[in-house]
């Protein structure tokens, strides 16, 4: 299949009509957002989500979000919507909080993966937000990745993983998060976070004024069924390190020096480690940037033929990151703290 480019600076009012009325009739087209590109298609068109799950690679047992474009549409998929969801939407949408709500019954199963719950969001980008609106359907889109690679947070991820397998991808350049949207579920009135995203849960309690969980169940009998898979995972072998400084400091240099070893750390701690290869992945002091680092470096570890990828951990990066680096070292982590 030949793959139709548009850059965005490039996008007329006419073309964003003619790409909505293509989705609408069935095709898929990656999709910039502000958290990571996402594989989109007429979240009303089953054999348009199958195709979803087929470029992607994608188990059928794993959910997608609707992606709209105003609160009409919502109107239409959610069954419930509590005040304190309400409340979330005001202060947080458009942007990147994905809320899970009762669904109506018509919502496709293909969408759902069979659950009684659907999960929706409102992307904070102006062109998407367009598309979605010119192809008059909520969008159902996962991260546009193949299934098990890191998300795609810049055009040429997409088109890497993507190209010739789907009828359309728009280039935005690198997206502004970098880390997909915190994902809360608001279908019962007892809240609760099923992945960490920019939106923190201080964030969340400081505007409800009360407290929500965190989901922290098997990963056998997930909530969010997509917590279950392997995620993120480059080809090499990726161990993650958690202590002090120096014991981190000792540990590596006493391993045996082999090509493709390399140590992905944060800027602060990058001199420490120059007697391996070093990929700083971003300040301390500046989660964000951070944030919009660790899919791309995680990608560079796969086109530099890395074999042992050691990624070293600080509380401050914070719940999302942390999240994310522990799916792809597969939860493989060295607690140097319990060693002493
Ligand atoms: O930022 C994002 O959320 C990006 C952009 C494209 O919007 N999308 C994204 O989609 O990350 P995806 O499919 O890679 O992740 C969706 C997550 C999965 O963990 C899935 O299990 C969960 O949301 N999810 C979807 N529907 C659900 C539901 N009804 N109940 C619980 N979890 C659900
Ligand atoms: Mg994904």
């Amino acid at each position: 299949m030949k793959t139709d480019i548009f850059h965005r600076k490039d996008i007329t009012d006419t073309m964003v009509k003619a790409i909505g009325q293509r989705l609408n009739a069935g095709q898929l087209c990656a999709l910039p957002t502000e958290t990571v590109y996402g594989l989109a298609a007429s979240g009303y068109d089953q054999a348009a989500i199958e195709k979803i799950y087929l470029a992607k690679g994608r188990p059928a047992d794993n959910p997608l979000i609707l992606h709209v474009a105003n609160l009409a549409m919502l109107k239409d998929i959610a069954a419930y919507v509590s005040d304190d969801a309400t409340r979330l939407m005001e202060a947080f949408w458009p942007g990147p909080l994905t809320l899970v709500f009762k669904k109506h019954a018509h919502i496709l199963n293909a969408v759902t993966a069979g659950l009684d719950t659907v999960a929706v969001r409102m992307p904070n980008h102006p062109l998407t937000l367009k598309i979605i609106a010119a192809a008059q359907t909520p969008l159902a889109a996962p991260s546009a990745n193949r299934s098990g690679r890191p998300s795609a947070t810049t055009f040429q991820h997409v088109l890497d993983d993507l190209d010739g397998r789907i009828d359309m991808i728009i280039d935005d350049g690198d997206c502004a998060i970098g880390i997909e949207s915190t994902v809360l579920d608001v279908s019962t009135d007892k809240m609760t976070i099923l992945r960490p995203g920019l939106i923190s849960k201080a964030d969340i309690e400081a505007h409800l004024k009360r407290p929500v969980d965190v989901y922290a169940g098997s990963p056998e009998t997930p909530k969010s069924p997509g917590i279950k898979y392997a995620h993120y995972q480059p080809n090499g072998h990726v161990t993650l390190l958690k202590g002090p400084l120096e014991t981190m400091f000792e540990t590596l240099q006493g391993i045996d020096k082999t090509p493709g070893q390399i140590v992905l750390c944060p800027n602060e701690w990058a001199d420490h480690f120059s007697f391996l290869p070093v990929r700083p992945i971003g300040s301390l002091s500046d989660i964000r940037d951070m944030g919009q680092q660790v899919y791309k470096a995680l990608r560079e570890m796969d086109d530099l033929e890395m074999t042992d990828i050691y990624i070293l951990l600080h509380p401050a990066m914070g719940d999302a990151i942390l999240d994310r680096l522990k799916k792809a070292a597969n939860q493989t982590i060295l607690d140097l703290e319990g060693d002493r």
